[in-house]
C-alpha cells in the first residue's frame, strides 16, 4: 500500500535499516523505517487514506505513523556532514545512496524498493548482505563512532544479540574512539539510552566482557575489571528481576560497592541518573560496607531497621553478593523480617495526641524493634506501650 501511494505521487520509497536487516535474518519486524524523497507529501497523502495516528514533522522532514501496534517512520532522504568540529551535522536533501551512507553499520545500510514495479529490489551499496551472512559488524566510515558515540553501544548490542563479530578495522576504530573520550563528548540521550539498554540485558556477563576488552569500563568506572563474584551476583539478580530500571540500579550498586568513589557528575552524565538516586546508592553502599561489623556491634532489630530504610533493590542485590551466615541472614530478611513492621500509622499517633514531626520515625523504629524482639505483637500492644 505504501508503494502504491508513493507511485501515485511519483516518489521513490524504500524500506531501510534494521527492518531490512531483520527481514533478511528471518526475524519478526515491528518497527519499519522508510526513506523517500519527500516524506511530507507522502505523509499528507497517508493522512487522507488511513485513520491511524499520523504525525508530520516539517522541521525534520519526517513522518511517524502508528497502525495496528506497528511503527512506521518515513524520512526524507538526506545527507549529513560535519563542518568545523561542530557536533551538529549539516543536513541536506540527498539521494538514497547518500542517505544510507550516513548510517552506522553495513548491515543497517541496505534498502529494499517497495514500489510495485520494482518490488523487492535490494540496494546494497556497502556489501551489507555479505557482512550479514558472515556475521560482521563494519562501520561505513572511520569517524562513525566519534560522530555518534551511541554506535559504540549499538555495535556491542549486535555482537551480543546476533552473535556477530567486529571487522578488524572497525574494532580498532571503536577502541580509539573510546580512548579519546568519545563517550563523554556530549550529553546525548541516545548514548544514555543505548548504554542502559545494554546494561539491562540478560547477557550482562558478555556485555561486561566487551566493556572490559574495549576500555569502556575504564572510561565509565575508572576500573580495569569487575570481580567474578560481582558479575555472578549481577547475573543472579537479573534472573529474578526483569524491571530494567531496577536492574540498572542494582548493577551500579554492585559495581560501586567494591569501588568506593562515585563521581556523581559522571554517573549523571553517562547514565542520566538523577543526583538523588545516586545518593540512595551511596547510602546503601555505606550500610553494606560496614554490615559485617554491624553484626558484632549492633543488635538484629537495629540492622533490620537500617535495611528497611533502604530501597529493597539494593538489599536484594546484596543478597546475591554475600555468602555464609550473612547470606542466611539476608534470606531471612527478604523472606520474613522485612514484613515485620509496626501497625500504627501517622494518623494513629496523631489521634493519640502525639505532636507530628521527625519523632514519628523514631517511634515507628522503636515499635518495629520491639516487635522483632517479640516483646509486642499487635496494634493493641503498640498502643499500650505508647500509653
Ligand atoms: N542509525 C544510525 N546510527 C545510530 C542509530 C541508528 O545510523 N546511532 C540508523 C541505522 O541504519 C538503523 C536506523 O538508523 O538501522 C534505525 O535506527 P533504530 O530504529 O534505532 O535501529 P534499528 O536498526 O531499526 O533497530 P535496533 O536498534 O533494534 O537494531
Amino acid at each position: 500500500e505504501f508503494g502504491k501511494i508513493a507511485s501515485e505521487l511519483n516518489l521513490e520509497i524504500y524500506l531501510v535499516g534494521g527492518a531490512v536487516r531483520d527481514a533478511l535474518l528471518g526475524k519478526k519486524i515491528v518497527d519499519f523505517d522508510f526513506v523517500t524523497n519527500d516524506a511530507i507529501s507522502f505523509g499528507k497523502r497517508l493522512k487522507e487514506k488511513f485513520n491511524g495516528t499520523i504525525e508530520i514533522f516539517e522541521e525534520t522532514q519526517t513522518v511517524h505513523f502508528v497502525f495496528n501496534g506497528m511503527n512506521f517512520d518515513f524520512v526524507t532522504a538526506r545527507r549529513e556532514y560535519y563542518v568545523d568540529n561542530s557536533l551538529v551535522p549539516v543536513i541536506e536533501k540527498a539521494t538514497l545512496k547518500e542517505d544510507l551512507a550516513r548510517r552506522d553499520f553495513t548491515i543497517n545500510a541496505m534498502a529494499v524498493d517497495i514500489r510495485e514495479k520494482n518490488f523487492g529490489i535490494l540496494y546494497d551499496y556497502f556489501n551489507g548482505y555479505e557482512d550479514l551472512l558472515k556475521g560482521i559488524i563494519r562501520v561505513l566510515k572511520p569517524l562513525s563512532f566519534i560522530e555518534d558515540p551511541s554506535r559504540i553501544f549499538r555495535a556491542i548490542k549486535y555482537m551480543v544479540e546476533l552473535k556477530f563479530k567486529f571487522s578488524r578495522e572497525s574494532e580498532i576504530l571503536l577502541k580509539k574512539a573510546v580512548e579519546i573520550g568519545a563517550l563523554f563528548s556530549s550529553k546525548s540521550q541516545r548514548v544514555q539510552e543505548e548504554l542502559k539498554e545494554l546494561i539491562a540485558k540478560d547477557e550482562i556477563d558478555q556485555v561486561i566482557q566487551f566493556f572490559t576488552n574495549y576500555g569502556i569500563l575504564k572510561e565509565i568506572f575508572r576500573i580495569n575489571g569487575i570481580p567474578k563474584a560481582t558479575v555472578s551476583a549481577i547475573k543472579s539478580f537479573y534472573k529474578t528481576e526483569k524491571d530494567t530500571t531496577k536492574r540498572i540500579h542494582a548493577f551500579l550498586f554492585l559495581i560501586y560497592l567494591s569501588k568506593c568513589h562515585i563521581n556523581e557528575e559522571e554517573v549523571n552524565k553517562i547514565f542520566g541518573i538523577r543526583k538523588h538516586e545516586i545518593l540512595k546508592i551511596k547510602e546503601a553502599i555505606e550500610v553494606f560496607k560496614n554490615i559485617k561489623e554491624s553484626f558484632s556491634k549492633e543488635d538484629l532489630p537495629s540492622i533490620v531497621i537500617k535495611l528497611n530504610n533502604l530501597d529493597l533493590t539494593y538489599v536484594h542485590a546484596y543478597y546475591y553478593k554475600t555468602k555464609g551466615e550473612v547470606k542466611k541472614f539476608f534470606k531471612d530478611y527478604l523472606e520474613k523480617l522485612r514484613f515485620i513492621k509496626n501497625e500504627l500509622r501517622g494518623s494513629d499517633l496523631k489521634e493519640l495526641g502525639l505532636k507530628e514531626g521527625p519523632q514519628y520515625r523514631k517511634i515507628f523504629d522503636i515499635l518495629t524493634s520491639l516487635k522483632l524482639k517479640g516483646e509486642i505483637k499487635d496494634k493493641n500492644d503498640e498502643i499500650k506501650y505508647l500509653l
